[in-house]
């Protein structure tokens, strides 16, 4: 059910108007619906009842703290991949055993700081980081908990070649002819305890059945690594993936996914961990904005609004489409360009959009913001970045407050301090 729901004609996320957030907080502005993430988390919690389980938020999808506390208290844990992230979930109140640190790249330092925390796991994507693992484990006086990412090398459904991540060739994973041997080293090593052995697909997967090809095969290893006397696994790591609507699509088929994930997770005896990261945010988010101009270009209608790339990239990185509305109804609609002040060509949010035909100075909703929004805006043109908004029943709190001009420029200077060689 949508916490987004029109009243007398003006848009509301749960019991708050949205033209009041905005005349409060100003615009561009992201709005999240704290009953939507607690909701998607029950509806997934659920479903995996029947098998012992453990979700780890994947918090690239938005690490905002205001949002990692209501994720936390919903009942996750959590899924990072940087030092950045392991702070801020750390901030935000993340126990170390809750916390698993992934990433094709980690840094020495970054694999210092996850040892020193004792995560839950450290997961592996390569033989030498393996090593460089156990060495920095064997320098701090411990063991490291270590899962291998697996690449399962199959094919799969997305909607950009940009999220898929579990092909051939792909650089995330161990690549699946190599990962007996890694996870054999990995036992033998001994500063280092194999306790998991994992895979991400890719992302907003279409196909479930990528789920069942890719769980096979880890199946397939840790029998054999078992039958070897690996006897340290705890836990099968399936990554996230989870598909949601943008678009009006069915929303994804939560009792097929269990259907396919908790018989192997019976037959494996191991603890599931999943790594979601836009299925529980996306839909609970927002991106509030506002119409400033409105002009023709070439017989094309253009809407020039106060957002755009640097606050929602995925329009112009994806060609992604999220879908907008007025948050005051509106008669009549109109075939729109809908773009954003950013000197690029690439720079918008929809283009050749039908949406209610709208003024300068309205304000306009973009749907399905949660994730993979704020967390990949950036400062272009010199903006800052957007306020955000937590919204529980009738009550809302500014949970980030908007960049200012000084934020802008708090690590330069305009006179260097030269050194010399
Ligand atoms: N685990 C790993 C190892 C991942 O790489 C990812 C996402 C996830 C979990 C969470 O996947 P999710 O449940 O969110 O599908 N920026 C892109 C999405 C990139 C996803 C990267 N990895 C977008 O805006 O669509």
């Amino acid at each position: 059910m949508s916490m987004f729901n029109r009243v007398s004609g003006t848009l509301h996320c749960e019991g708050v108007p949205m033209d009041q957030l905005a005349d409060a907080v100003g615009t561009p502005a992201y709005v999240y619906s704290a009953a939507a993430i607690r909701d998607q988390f029950r509806r997934l919690d659920a479903v995996l009842a029947p098998v012992p389980h453990r979700i780890h938020y994947a918090c690239k999808a938005n690490a905002s703290l205001g949002l990692l506390a209501v994720i936390r208290e919903a009942g996750a844990r959590i899924d990072v991949v940087s030092g950045g992230e392991l702070y801020r979930a750390q901030l935000a109140g993340f126990a170390p055993d809750e916390i698993i640190f992934g990433g094709v790249g980690k840094s020495a330092h970054e694999l210092r700081e996850a040892i020193a925390a004792g995560v839950h796991v450290i997961s592996v994507e390569s033989e030498p980081e393996l090593r460089q693992i156990d060495a920095l484990a064997g320098l701090a006086g411990t063991t490291a908990r270590v899962g291998i990412r697996v690449n399962p090398e199959i094919t799969v459904e997305t909607f950009h070649d940009y999220i898929k991540t579990g092909e051939k060739g792909d650089k995330f994973g161990v690549p699946f002819d190599e990962a007996h041997t890694v996870a054999t080293l990995a036992h033998a090593l001994p500063h280092v305890t194999l306790v998991a052995i994992g895979m991400h697909i890719g992302s907003q997967l279409t196909d479930l059945a990528a789920y069942t090809d890719g769980i096979s095969r880890l199946e397939a290893l840790i029998g054999r690594l078992r039958a070897e006397g690996v006897d340290t696994l705890e836990h099968v790591d399936i990554g996230g993936g989870l598909f949601v609507p943008y678009e009006g699509e069915a929303p994804a088929d939560l009792a097929g996914y269990a259907s396919i994930v908790v018989p192997a997770v019976q037959r494996l005896g191991l603890e599931l961990i999943i790594e979601p990261g836009r299925f529980l945010i996306a839909e609970a988010g927002v991106l509030l904005a506002r119409v400033l101009y409105r002009k023709r270009s070439g017989g094309r209608d253009v809407l020039i609004t106060d957002t755009g790339m640097n606050d929602l990239l995925r329009p112009s990185h994806y060609d992604a489409y999220h879908r907008i509305e007025a948050v005051h109804a509106v008669a009549g609609r109109r075939r729109f360009d809908v773009v954003g002040p950013i000197c690029e060509s690439g720079d918008f949010l929809a283009l050749d959009r039908d949406i209610e035909d709208v003024q300068p100075g309205a304000l306009l909703c973009v749907f399905t913001a949660g994730a993979y929004g704020i967390s990949m805006a950036s400062n272009y043109n010199a903006r800052p970045r957007a306020a955000e908004v937590l919204v529980d029943g009738s009550r809302w709190a500014v949970i980030t407050a908007r960049e200012t001009y000084t934020d802008l420029v708090r690590r330069e200077s305009v006179t260097p301090e030269w050194r010399n060689s």
